[in-house]
């Protein structure tokens, strides 16, 4: 991020703290509780910001050597995303041609080859169709047009994305804004080396688990033993690019900060910066690395979701220089906190609010005007899906 832009973003943030005022929609929203449960809008969400959208799968370090290789099956297709010799990124629908078994079983791992365990077809990283067993008996094919299936594949800004059609289109800087996407470039997300991953099955809405980045207004009840000791509740910054976001949630540690000559500010010091890409991925940048946090509804279930937590090191903190190792250690046991907060409390409460919504004993949920976030992507899914988008009560 800029550093006049740091700059400002922790002026606006210290004179909330001094003045004990917070962002402000200026009026509160009511959305209709079947937002959660009604298996319809499911369909519909499935269908269009999963099945049919550019899906961003990972950072660049998530395949961090040529060969490197991961397994996504998440949003309807199975995907193969790979990295070539010559460095580059390609994803292919994980399906053989022969009779369309999955071809990868493993998340992750490193091969030149890949075989499908039925009969053996074999495949190079890049999904060409190199051998099959006993050609002579099965029959004249044409080896060239029988690769597994390319999906567009774009690594850019160190975000890998794919798309689920092979049809289908990606424009980055589209999808992001430009503006959003230099911010996040200038994290340095491609440098970023995989510490750590959990992946948590939870019995609530996507859009729950969503919710729940979306304010820091339950930090001194929800998180009061735990986040609220290192983080300024009930106080943030918000910013809207599109259909996506930045949310800043206020460290303590700004409080030595204001102390300092403005050139040593730091926003990953004085806040946690909350990215949300639409539609289902927040990114948390640190000083020293990186949550990245990817949300995934259950197809055919609006009252389950997958989140698949992956933690991120800069890679001079896991050099081998003096205390490096040290360092690691720390910020992953950090890490693992931070997501035992999510599993342990967050999403405690997501279920919750499931369970809630699943009797129909409620109508609606209300987003006050201290919780922006929820009202954008709120408003935003809806009008993505072509409904009215939720009307501002302001008395
Ligand atoms: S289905 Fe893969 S080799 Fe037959
Ligand atoms: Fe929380």
């Amino acid at each position: 991020m800029r550093h006049d832009v740091q700059v400002r973003l922790i002026e606006e943030m210290l004179g909330r703290l001094d003045a004990g005022t917070n962002i402000d929609e200026g009026g509160i929203r009511r959305n209709p509780i079947s937002a959660y449960t009604d298996p319809d809008l499911a369909k519909q969400e499935w269908e269009t910001f999963f099945r049919h959208h550019p899906q961003i799968i990972g950072l660049s370090g998530d395949l961090p050597e040529p060969g490197s290789y991961f397994t996504v099956s998440d949003f309807g297709v199975p995907v193969i995303a790979s990295r070539l010799q010559d460095g580059s990124f390609v994803a292919m629908v994980n399906a053989c041609r022969h009779r369309g078994a999955l071809v990868v079983d493993e998340e992750r791992g490193t091969a030149r080859r890949f075989t499908c365990p039925f009969h053996n077809w074999t495949y190079d990283s890049g999904g060409d169709l190199v051998g099959l067993p006993k050609r002579d008996h099965f029959g004249e094919i044409d080896t060239s047009c029988h690769g597994l299936i390319r999906l567009p594949a774009v690594e850019q800004h160190g975000l890998l994305v794919v798309h689920p059609d092979p049809d289908g289109v990606i424009d980055v800087d589209a999808l992001l804004t430009t503006e959003f996407a230099e911010e996040l470039a200038s994290w340095k997300l491609d440098e970023l080396v995989v510490a750590d991953r959990d992946d948590y099955d939870v019995a609530c809405n996507w859009k729950l688990a969503n919710d729940t980045f979306g304010e820091t207004y339950h930090f001194p009840a929800l998180h009061q033993n735990t986040i609220n000791l290192g983080f300024h509740g009930n106080v943030s910054c918000y910013e809207t690019f599109g259909r996506n976001h930045r949310f800043l949630l206020c460290r303590r540690s700004i409080d030595e900060m204001r102390l300092l000559p403005k050139e040593q500010w730091n926003i990953a010091v004085a806040t946690l910066p909350a990215y949300y890409l639409f539609p289902n991925v927040q990114l948390l940048p640190t000083v020293d690395g990186c949550f990245f946090i990817r949300i995934y509804p259950q197809a055919g279930n609006p009252g389950r979701h997958t989140s698949r937590i992956t933690f991120f090191l800069r890679k001079g903190v896991t050099e081998s220089s003096e205390g490096a190792e040290a360092r690691a250690e720390q910020e992953k046991t950090l890490a693992q906190l931070f997501a035992s907060i999510i599993r342990d409390e967050d999403y405690v409460m997501g279920a919750s609010q499931q369970t809630t919504a699943n009797s129909g004993a409620m109508s609606e949920v209300i987003y006050g005007r201290n919780e922006r976030p929820l009202h954008h992507y709120h408003n935003t899914f809806r009008t993505a899906l072509g409904m009215e988008p939720l009307p501002l009560v302001t008395n």
